[in-house]
């Protein structure tokens, strides 16, 4: 039996990985293994938290860094740090609060909270009373006039900016959830969409790839085509090559998520950190480039901004500590790793995010180690 979240947060939680642990004891095993799991033999999912080990930190002592911060600029608005949370679905699965209490850390630690598609909670129940910085992450629906209604809503709703993933028109073949027999429990489901639309072509595993699974899979012309009816700055989620980058701006997105979906979808491509650097330079600054996958402690976010990401996203570590303890949690793990990163800068002789470049981590190899 799994137990109820913690009230309060005890001493020993003080990381990722501790958040990581305690979770095993508030969640069942369908929930931890569609949680922490990848796609085939999770390669890319681990390969996503090892890469940075590969870069190492460049200290720089006795630099002045007194009036230091880590706040920034993107799509038009200011945000007082870089670390973001990425699209998760069906956050009651993690706890019975879900959507509600992520929006609510997020609100109270001032960090974008980019609600899915997949979303377990009304988009109508999830927005607080303040301006508060919600996202939307889109997954193309059958139709094109159910993504619209559903892009309208999130735009009536106040949502800021519209995430577009593209790296999963198909589930992925997750043979840990497989083994499992991972199913939803009745009372989680994506709320805000028609049942015929986005779970099925999420969920589905015994049709063929081609003409069932990816029938309805958005190309390139579909998002030309929601570029052209969302007023909202568009934000494509899953880019791996600088060739869909390239092609990604000569469409006119607003910016880049370098991600693989947390190594969900296909096993074997590239971690996201590693698809970083080639990206960044053939974006060369056009538009902003961020990144998610593998991040675990501020010094990871540090290594993805010095390798060229304006801000980064997580996702499975705020999991971790919605379910251990709420929102409590999520706001305690941002904390954490926002002062796990200020204390990477200061040491490292960055007094803020635009003193944070490529000298300031070492690739192993050029570090000599
Ligand atoms: C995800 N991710 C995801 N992405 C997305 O665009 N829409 C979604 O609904 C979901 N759902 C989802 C569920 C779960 C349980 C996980 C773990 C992930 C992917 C997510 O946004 C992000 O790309 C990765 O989680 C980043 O990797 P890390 O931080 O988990 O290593
Ligand atoms: C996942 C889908 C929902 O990664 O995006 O589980």
């Amino acid at each position: 039996m799994s137990q109820p979240a913690l009230t309060a947060i005890p001493q020993y939680i003080v990381s990722t990985s501790d958040y990581q642990q305690q979770a095993r004891h508030h969640l069942d095993d369908n929930a931890w293994h569609y949680l922490v799991g990848g796609a085939g033999d999770e390669i890319t999912a681990n390969a996503n938290e090892s890469t940075f080990q590969q870069y190492l930190l460049n200290t720089k002592v006795l630099s002045d860094v007194r009036g230091g911060h880590t706040q920034l600029s993107l799509f038009g608005r200011h945000y007082q740090h870089p670390i973001f949370l990425a699209p998760v679905a069906y956050q009651t699965l993690f706890h019975p609060q879900g959507e509600r209490a992520t929006a609510l850390a997020a609100h109270v630690m001032n960090t974008p909270f980019t609600v899915s598609s997949l979303s377990s909670t009304l988009l109508e129940d999830i927005r607080s009373e303040d301006e508060q910085a919600l996202w939307f992450q889109l997954y193309f629906q059958a139709e094109r006039q159910q993504t619209l209604s559903l892009v309208e809503r999130a735009e009536l709703l106040g949502y800021q900016v519209l995430v577009v993933t593209v790296d999963a028109p198909l589930a992925g073949i997750r043979n840990r959830e497989q083994r499992m027999g991972f199913q939803l429990p009745s009372h989680v489901h994506a709320v805000n969409l028609t049942r015929s639309s986005g779970e099925a072509s999420h969920h589905q595993s015994d049709s063929f790839v081609f003409n069932q699974l990816m029938a309805n899979a958005p190309t390139w012309d579909d998002i030309e085509w929601l570029l052209s009816v969302s007023r909202l700055p568009m934000v494509i989620k899953g880019i791996l090559s600088p060739e869909d980058a390239e092609k990604a701006i000569s469409v006119g997105v607003a910016g880049i998520v370098v991600s693989n979906h947390g190594g969900r979808i296909l096993d074997g491509v590239l971690p996201s950190l590693a698809a970083l650097p080639d990206i960044i330079k053939t974006v060369n600054g056009r538009v902003p480039v961020l990144l998610d996958g593998g991040m675990r402690r501020g010094g990871d976010v540090f290594k993805a901004l010095a390798l060229g990401a304006s801000a980064v996203f997580i996702g499975r570590p705020y999991i971790y500590a919605l379910a251990s303890a709420g929102a409590l949690g999520v706001a305690h793990l941002i904390r954490t790793l926002c002062e796990e990163l200020e204390v990477t800068m200061a040491l490292c002789g960055c007094r803020d995010l635009s003193a944070i470049t490529r000298a300031c981590v070492l690739k192993k190899g050029e570090a000599d180690v």
